[in-house]
């Protein structure tokens, strides 16, 4: 189904109206979404559990027509897989067991297991083929080497990423055997779940920005052209999203370095200064800062400010990072009329 048109955009085409989609389109700012978690238990079990996490990707969906649906899961759910214990405190975040050196490093279960803990996560991307609308596109995703080992190092969030830093910088063979376990086990995540019917995937390096000069190219650049170029070997046709956020000037020419087919871009960036300098070459997807679904003043300027920044190239409206759980719903339907009306 080329014609979808996520598909097109990713492809080069540039559209009359841009496709959209948004970042955590499935969350807590949905009711839908609070019931379903609701009965799921918890927020891990609603990703294990195939036919809620389905549902729960299909919400945004219904409401509102996106034309692209993210897979519900977790960038955390790999090192699960790798063998962390992992949960999420309510209102604090994710709490994960630690990698401090090259005896932890060695300790993480193989690669070849990762599916023993993921398969569900196939199952949900299963139903979903079959259950989306034809004109919708479905994107797999994962996080990025770097971000998914900021979580490893510090077990949890930090502000700085502080602890992956010190690794780092004192330890360098065990963060580098670090970064390519997460490396391995994304190439095989990721994989099954083309091979289950995911059409795109997304790479999200969150915390791209905190990385600097060469070691922006060994843990954001390399690992990501590592991932992208193996698994277009095995599915020559896939394309491939990346998101190094808080990249900056980094954003220029960075899916050519990485072997993307479109570059993600946040909210701190203009979207004038990158249809300048970034979508000269390819696709851009982005980049409204949530904020405006919160408090809806300048929503529609912004949208309209951003659609016609990036007219001229192939472009994929979202948001510069993930909706929070204080937008109101009714503005996202202001937003997709800013853009499609
Ligand atoms: O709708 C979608 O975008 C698809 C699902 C998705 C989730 N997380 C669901 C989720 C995706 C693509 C992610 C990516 C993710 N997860 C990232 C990268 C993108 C980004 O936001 O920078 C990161 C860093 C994580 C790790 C993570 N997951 C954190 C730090 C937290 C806690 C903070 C928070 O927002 O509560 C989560 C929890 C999480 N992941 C929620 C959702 C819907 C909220 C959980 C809940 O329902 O309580």
């Amino acid at each position: 189904m080329t014609d979808k048109p996520i598909l097109r955009a990713l492809k080069g085409e540039v559209l009359p109206v841009p496709p959209v989609w948004m970042m955590r389109q499935a969350g807590r700012y949905l009711p839908e979404y609070r019931a379903t978690r609701a009965k799921a238990g918890d927020f891990l079990s609603l990703c294990y559990n195939p036919e809620l996490a389905a549902e729960v990707t299909l919400q945004p969906i219904r409401r509102y027509g996106f034309d692209a649906a993210i897979l519900f899961a977790d960038i955390l759910l790999v090192p699960q897989a790798l063998g962390l214990d992992l949960r999420f405190v309510q209102g604090e975040g994710p709490r994960l067991s630690t990698i401090t050196d090259m005896a932890g490093v060695q300790a993480l279960r193989p690669v070849s297991d990762i599916h023993e803990t993921l398969s569900p996560i196939y199952e949900t991307v299963r139903i979903l083929t079959a259950e989306l609308p034809r004109e919708t596109t479905l994107i797999g995703f994962a996080g990025a080497p770097w971000t998914v080992a900021t979580y490893m190092v510090a077990g949890r969030g930090t502000p700085d990423q502080g602890p992956a830093h010190l690794l780092k910088d004192t330890d360098r063979p065990a963060f580098t055997a670090l970064i390519d376990r997460i490396t391995a086990a994304t190439i095989e995540y990721l994989d099954a779940q083309v091979r289950a019917g995911a059409e795109v995937v997304k790479l999200f390096d969150s915390w791209a920005g905190s990385l600097k000069g060469r070691d922006f190219e060994d843990f954001a650049l390399s690992p990501a052209k590592a991932i992208i170029a193996e698994l277009k070997r095995r599915h020559p046709t896939l394309p491939v999203i990346a998101f190094p956020r808080e990249a900056k000037e980094r954003y220029v020419g960075f899916a050519a370095a990485v072997g993307a087919d479109a570059v993600a871009v946040d909210n701190s960036v203009d979207p004038e200064w990158a249809a300048a300098h970034v979508q000269v070459s390819g696709c851009v997807q982005g980049n409204l800062a949530p904020h405006h679904l919160v408090e809806p003043a300048r929503l529609e300027e912004e949208t309209r400010r951003i659609v016609s920044a990036f007219s001229k190239g192939p472009h994929i409206f979202n948001l510069g990072h993930g909706i929070t759980p204080d937008a109101d719903p009714d503005n996202v339907h202001r937003m997709l009329a800013a853009i499609r009306g």
